[in-house]
């Protein structure tokens, strides 16, 4: 199986669940994108993330890029805690836990304010009805609002998923 092949796939896929859950793709930057001299400190306060939401980053390829870090690399721009790197201009990232993400670009483009902290909340769903005997005021206040979509269209993105899918395979 060629990697192109795969990587278009595991895109498909990606979008397909996207879709079928009614995740957002948090575009870092909006229409500015991934670029210097931007505070995405003002992007990131003025969004809610939650698990399974994607977040992407668009560039030009080979002029940027994007590391996963931990928080001292987020802080002073240094590879502390690398957990993966992506370069390809458009890259989808699926924010897979309920926890805080750092990404920072490389190159030493971090210093002119290339770098964003993500918080992502949990979903109150099952795991809702498990802590629900030990309600605490954080669970709470990390409650998200629903997000109504409506039978129709979650019944065509599923016909579309699997739609792609199939054609996705039959190339392979
Ligand atoms: C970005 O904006 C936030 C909120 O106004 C501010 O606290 C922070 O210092 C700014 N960051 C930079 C690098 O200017
Ligand atoms: C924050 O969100 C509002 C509403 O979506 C938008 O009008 C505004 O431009 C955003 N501000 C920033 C700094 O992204
Ligand atoms: C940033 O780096 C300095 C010096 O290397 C270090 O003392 C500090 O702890 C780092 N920041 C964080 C948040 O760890
Ligand atoms: C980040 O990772 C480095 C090791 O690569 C570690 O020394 C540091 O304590 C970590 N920082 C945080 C905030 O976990
Ligand atoms: C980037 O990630 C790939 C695997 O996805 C790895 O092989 C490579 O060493 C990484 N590069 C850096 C600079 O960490
Ligand atoms: C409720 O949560 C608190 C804090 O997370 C914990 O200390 C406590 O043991 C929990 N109680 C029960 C009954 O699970």
């Amino acid at each position: 199986m060629a990697s192109a092949e795969l990587i278009r796939l595991r895109f498909l896929l990606l979008l397909s669940a996207a879709i079928l859950t009614g995740a957002t793709d948090h575009i870092v930057g909006g229409h500015l994108g991934w670029n210097p001299n931007i505070n995405y400190s003002l992007w990131s306060n003025n969004q809610t993330f939650y698990v399974h939401d994607l977040i992407s980053f668009r560039y030009p390829k080979n002029m940027y890029n994007v590391f996963e870090v931990n928080k001292t690399g987020y802080d002073n721009c240094t590879m502390d805690g690398l957990v993966g790197n992506w370069s390809s201009g458009k890259d989808f990232i699926h924010l897979d836990q309920p926890k805080t993400y750092y990404f920072i670009c490389g190159n030493g483009l971090c210093f002119s304010g290339m770098k964003v902290a993500v918080r992502v909340f949990a979903l109150p769903t099952s795991a809702a009805s498990h802590t629900a005997s030990n309600s605490s005021s954080r669970a709470t206040s990390a409650s998200p609002v629903p997000r109504p979509w409506p039978a129709t269209l979650v019944a065509l993105a599923a016909v579309l998923a699997v739609a792609w899918i199939g054609i996705g395979s039959a190339g392979i």
